[in-house]
Formats: structure tokens, sequence, C-alpha cells
């Protein structure tokens, strides 16, 4: 399974903070937005990667992550030109993708919670996966309605009367006819090639399976000024409370077994003092007294 990950709009709504820095590279309380969505899918096994954003972030996004490889995965790099939506992912990432599944995550999604992700993506048998989170304003996402199996019964994009209260995250996890549904789809009324129509295309097949994420899980929202501070105090709360880290993914290289614990090691040697490097380091000592 590969995945791309989608870094591009811009980012209007975060205005002045978007000025000169990418939405999806602003800090979620100690870490770049980035962050979070890449360990969801280092925690999930998925080794290679395409991240996609604009001709003038993507500069900043590779200077941030590289090739992946001190993490033990690949990432490559793609443009898109301009914001016309995000179906288009499939259409710039259509040579990375080749003949495999496919997983798109949206980078401003951020998660805390459950094995829904890696269980899904493991347990993928074609189709479309797509997840539902219950949420009390759904006209602000992609809402679906579905039966007791999961099967899809509608889904549609900021529906102004929602038939569910079911949310539809940015994480979606494809076959590799999204290649083809993708080519196929005209741009919608704001002129936008729609997720949320690729989405309708597996259901019309009856091939759009939904797993509703349990009431513990965490998606939060950071598009807004205001939700991305809620989204950085959540995670500011859990992580002291727990004094684990959310979204750290030389952590989930670790555990994941991409890095092995001496390349853990020589990773953290190499970054400056700071919390970040302290907190690794406890998660090294933690990992070599459990494995012995
Ligand atoms: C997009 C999708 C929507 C989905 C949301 C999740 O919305 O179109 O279906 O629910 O992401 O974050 P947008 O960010 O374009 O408003």
């Amino acid at each position: 399974m590969k995945a791309i990950i989608l870094a591009g709009g811009s980012g209007s709504r975060l205005y002045p903070l978007t000025q000169v820095s990418s939405k999806q590279l602003q800090a979620v309380f100690d870490k770049p937005m980035i962050y979070y969505p890449l360990t969801i899918l280092i925690a999930a096994g998925v080794r290679e990667i395409c991240l996609i954003s604009t001709p003038l972030d993507l500069p900043r996004f590779q200077q941030l992550l590289g090739d992946g490889a001190h993490w033990g995965v690949s990432i490559q790099y793609r443009e898109q030109a301009r914001p016309e939506g995000i179906g288009q992912a499939f259409l710039i990432a259509e040579d990375f993708v080749g003949n495999d599944n496919v997983v798109l995550m949206l980078g401003d999604n951020i998660f805390s919670g459950g094995d829904d992700f890696p269980r899904s993506m493991a347990e993928f048998q074609g189709g479309a996966t797509i997840f539902a989170y219950r949420v009390k304003d759904p006209e602000r996402y992609g809402v679906v309605e579905f039966d007791r199996d999961g099967k899809a019964l509608s889904i549609e994009e900021k529906p102004a009367a929602p038939r569910s209260n079911f949310a539809v995250p940015g994480i979606y996890i494809y076959d590799n006819r999204v290649l083809e549904i993708a080519k196929s789809l005209h741009p919608s009324a704001r002129g936008e090639l729609e997720i949320t129509d690729i989405n309708r295309a597996y259901m019309e097949q009856g091939q759009l399976q939904v797993h509703r994420l349990s009431r513990g899980f965490a998606w939060l929202d950071a598009g807004t000024s205001t939700s991305l501070q809620e989204a950085s105090s959540y995670i500011e709360a859990i992580e002291r409370r727990q004094g684990i880290k959310i979204g750290c993914p030389e952590e989930a290289a670790l555990v994941r077994g991409f890095l092995s614990l001496a390349k853990f090691d020589a990773l953290v040697q190499q970054m400056p003092k700071c919390q970040y490097r302290e907190y690794l380091v406890t998660v090294a000592d933690e990992t070599r007294k459990l494995r012995g």
C-alpha cells in the first residue's frame, strides 16, 4: 500500500499565519502539522509516501522531511500548481501510485486514538474504505449515511441538509481503480475535482465500505485560527497527562521496525537539546528495556 499526503491549498482561513508558511507546516502544539498525518501512515506500516503541495511550499516540505530515509521510509514530492481539488491528487501522483492500492491523507487532518487505520489498511481487500466520525456540524464536511454492515447509502459534499451526523475525515483507502475514476471526474460547482465524487463512484458500484471511528477517537480540524489553537491545546493536554507524544514519526518508525535502535539513537544524537529530543531519549531507553 502506498500513500499520498495532500498538503496544498492557500490556507486563506489561517491568514496572516499562512502569508509566509504553508498551513500544514504550522505548529500544532510542539510539532509541524504535517508530522501528524505522516505518523499515522508510518504507524500503519506505509513506507512509500508522495507529498503533494504548491510550488511555493514544496521546498519547505523537502527541507523538513527530506527523502524520508532517516525514518526508514521514502518520500517523493509532486506539485499541485493550482488548488483544483482533492481528487486531482490522483492525476498528479499517477506514476507514483503505479499498480498499487493507495491511501490518501489530507495534511491538515489530525487524529488521535485507536488502531482503526492500521487495521483497516491491513484488512483492505479492494474497492474503497472511508471513515465516519460523528460531529455536531456535518454540513462543513463530506457527509455519509451507511447501513449496519458499513455499506454506504449516500454521500454528499457539504450538504445544506445533512442526512446523517457522520462526517468523512480526510483519510481514504482505495484500490488502483481510483486512478481511472479520478480521470473521469468533472469539476464541481466550486471548480474542484471532489473526493466525494470519487467516493460516490465506488458507492454506485456497491464498493464503498464505511468504518465508523469509535467514540474515544479524536479527529481534529486545524483549518481556522481557533480550531488550530484548540487542536494544539488538545494535543498538549494528552501529551502532558500521559507523557507520550502524538504525531512523532521517529517513534512510529522505531515501533514499526523501520528504524533499528542504533539508527534511532544516531538520529536523536543529531537533534539539538530540546524537549523533543529528551522525549525520544526516554522512548529509546524504554524500548531497550522492553527488548531486553
Ligand atoms: C475536504 C473534503 C470533505 C472532508 C474534509 C475533511 O473538505 O472535501 O469531504 O470531509 O476535507 O477534512 P475541504 O477541506 O475541502 O473543505
